[in-house]
């Protein structure tokens, strides 16, 4: 699966490699999957069902979300909800911009094409569209016809996914017979909102009648000289951004895009210290569920936006037993690992506590900064609204839940403080991991979500679920579903993927692991993780592994889940079933 050919669009994905190396893997796993399924982390949940009000527009989110404000967290090791869950697709279905066959044959709209792509996903630079000198040498990847080539073989190959604009192709490999370009696309039948960026490397040969013709496309994001970085935006200010990156007002994720998530500074020293900020320190959030840590995390900047404070925060995240190998509590995980921190950084007002704390140090004797302490989660945001003191903590005691952040959220507070679940979007380094699988299986795939591991062993709770997930009842549970030969993705904690053999039969199966070079010591995601933490090597770890599958599911074109379609056990045990609506 190194690259695609330029054959009809079929040929472009060779199932039958990608089995064998499933079952190559598989081998070598064993061990690995064996300590992962000890574990028995549960994948959860990308609840994709019609009366998911998480798939209702923002307006109706908030009641939900609000409704659940009380609940105590269940030890759920689900893939947390995000802002960017929450966006309408329809934000992006724009369909009349998107680029077509006919657009490219007319050579008026072509340019027009060629302009909007300089200015939004190209390299500017170079734009000297020289007529076609038909001679030896390097092939010129500025010229007209190999920009028309390479746009019309994209567009024929690749059929499941919409074209919005493409960038000025730039010089390929070495040899000269090659061409880098970008375009930014979605997926045919978005089922999330966004949009992702491809740059791929196209091999041209020229024939003596001056015509140029593609031969190859490579892989997903091959082409790296056609890679642009974004211009850096402003902090808080959207629009410096992309045009595109927003319809209607509405932010939109671009996934593929480079990702600049670096630490916020305060430029100066009258800056820091006209600021106002706010702080929550200690209490008993930390090492909790993912879903827990966010729901705290969105109370405290919900309480700094409406104290118009710049949030103080710290970017070390705990993570929790049930997602860490080691089945421990780990310490020391970023924020970035996880969530999207550009976007959080340019559309609300945070820092770095090591930095904040820095600063304060430096100049707060100078300037006679003063600090509010709070220690009653009792003392209302409303309450705090007349503070002038340049920085109010929050202290939170030993003695849980009383200690637990959200609980400065609820009661009347919680009608003037609004989560701001916009801000917090999944992290555009696994969404890319998740835009890499979905593109290798050419966003033509279904997927089915198998929860077993614990669940299917607890009886008590789950009475059928180890029955309704094994092999055959899955088979006959998806057979009227899901067409035969088609490339199935499956989504499990089940850690022996033997175990689904069976589906083999009627379908190409492909699993997590079989695209574990995305995250191995060769991946940018390695290299860029690696960067975010001081050089030491990341591991992929229980939540991402659960966040990846999730979303790769989510975006097959059908999609079935365990709980509801597979079986009728509740997701959360016994007489849990959420009434349907
Ligand atoms: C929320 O929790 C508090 C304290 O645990 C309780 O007094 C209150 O009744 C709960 N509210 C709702 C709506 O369940
Ligand atoms: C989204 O689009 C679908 C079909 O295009 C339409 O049925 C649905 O009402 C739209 N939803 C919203 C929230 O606009
Ligand atoms: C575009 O032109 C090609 C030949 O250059 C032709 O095969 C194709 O049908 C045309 N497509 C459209 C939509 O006009
Ligand atoms: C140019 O040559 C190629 C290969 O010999 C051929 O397929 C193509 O039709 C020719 N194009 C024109 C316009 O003559
Ligand atoms: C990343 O973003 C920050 C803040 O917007 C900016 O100061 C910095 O120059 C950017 N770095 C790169 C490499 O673009
Ligand atoms: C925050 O700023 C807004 C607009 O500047 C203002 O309307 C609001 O009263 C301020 N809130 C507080 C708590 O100061």
């Amino acid at each position: 699966m190194k690259s695609h050919a330029l054959v009809p669009r079929s040929a472009s994905f060779r199932p039958e490699t990608l089995g064998q190396n499933a079952v190559q893997l598989i081998g070598n796993l064993c061990f690995s999957l064996f300590v992962l399924g000890v574990l028995a982390f549960t994948i959860i949940a990308a609840t994709y069902q019609p009366e998911d009000p998480l798939l209702h527009p923002s307006t109706k989110l908030s009641s939900f979300l609000t409704s659940t404000s009380n609940a105590t967290f269940r030890s759920d090791d689900s893939a947390a909800h995000t802002g960017d869950d929450f966006l309408s697709p329809n934000s992006t279905s724009d369909s009349s911009a998107a680029i077509t066959l006919s657009h490219i044959n007319s050579s008026t709209k072509t340019s027009q094409v060629a302009v909007d792509s300089a200015a939004a996903v190209g390299d500017e630079a170079t734009d000297s569209s020289t007529s076609a000198v038909c001679a030896d040498g390097p092939i010129d990847c500025t010229d007209t016809e190999v920009f028309h080539s390479m746009m019309r073989a994209a567009i024929e190959m690749f059929r499941n996914i919409h074209f919005y604009r493409f960038g000025k192709p730039a010089r390929g490999g070495e040899d000269g017979k090659s061409c880098d370009m970008a375009w930014r696309f979605r997926p045919e039948e978005a089922k999330r909102a966004g949009f992702y960026k491809d740059y791929r490397r196209f091999d041209i040969v020229r024939y003596a009648n001056c015509t140029y013709s593609v031969v190859k496309v490579g892989e997903y994001h091959s082409g790296i000289n056609a890679r642009k970085k974004r211009k850096t935006t402003q902090g808080g200010d959207f629009k410096a951004k992309d045009a595109a990156d927003s319809l209607s007002g509405m932010v939109l994720p671009v996934i593929g895009e480079a990702v600049n998530d670096t630490l916020p500074v305060v430029e100066s020293e009258s800056k820091f210290s006209s600021g106002k900020y706010l702080i929550y320190t200690g209490g008993g959030d930390r090492c909790k569920s993912m879903n827990h840590y966010l729901w705290s995390f969105l109370c405290a900047l919900g309480e700094a936006q409406y104290l118009n404070r710049t949030l103080v925060m710290d970017l070390s995240i705990c993570l929790n037993s049930m997602y860490s190998s080691s089945n421990q509590d780990e310490e020391g995980k970023d924020f970035r690992f996880y969530f999207d921190f550009e976007h959080l950084r340019d559309s609300a007002s945070v820092l770095d506590q090591l930095q904040f704390w820095e600063d304060w140090s430096k100049w707060q004797k100078k300037n006679k900064l003063r600090l509010y302490l709070v220690e009653d989660f009792k003392i209302t945001p409303l309450k705090l609204a007349e503070v002038k003191d340049s920085l109010i903590m929050r202290k939170f005691g030993t003695v849980e839940p009383d200690n637990y952040w959200y609980r400065v959220c609820e009661g009347e507070t919680e009608s003037v403080i609004l989560r701001p679940w916009n801000l917090i979007w999944k992290s555009r380094r696994l969404m890319d991991i998740v835009a890499s699988i979905a593109s290798r299986l050419n966003w033509d795939y279904d997927a089915v979500h198998v929860v077993r591991g614990e669940k299917a062993k607890n009886t008590q709770l789950w009475p059928n679920l180890a029955a309704d997930t094994s092999p055959d009842a899955l088979l006959s549970g998806i057979r009227n579903k899901i067409d035969d030969g088609r490339n199935l993705y499956v989504a499990t904690d089940e850690p022996d993927t033997t175990f689904f053999d069976p589906l083999k039969e009627r379908y190409t199966t492909h699993f997590l692991n079989d695209f574990r070079d995305l995250w191995d010591e060769n991946s940018e995601w390695y290299l860029e993780t690696m960067k975010l933490n001081n050089g030491v090597p990341v591991e992929f770890d229980g939540y991402m592994r659960v966040e990846v599958d999730t979303e790769v599911s989510l975006r097959a074109k059908k999609h079935i889940e365990t709980f509801n379609d597979l079986t009728n056990d509740c997701k959360d045990g016994i007489n849990t079933c959420r009434k349907a609506s």
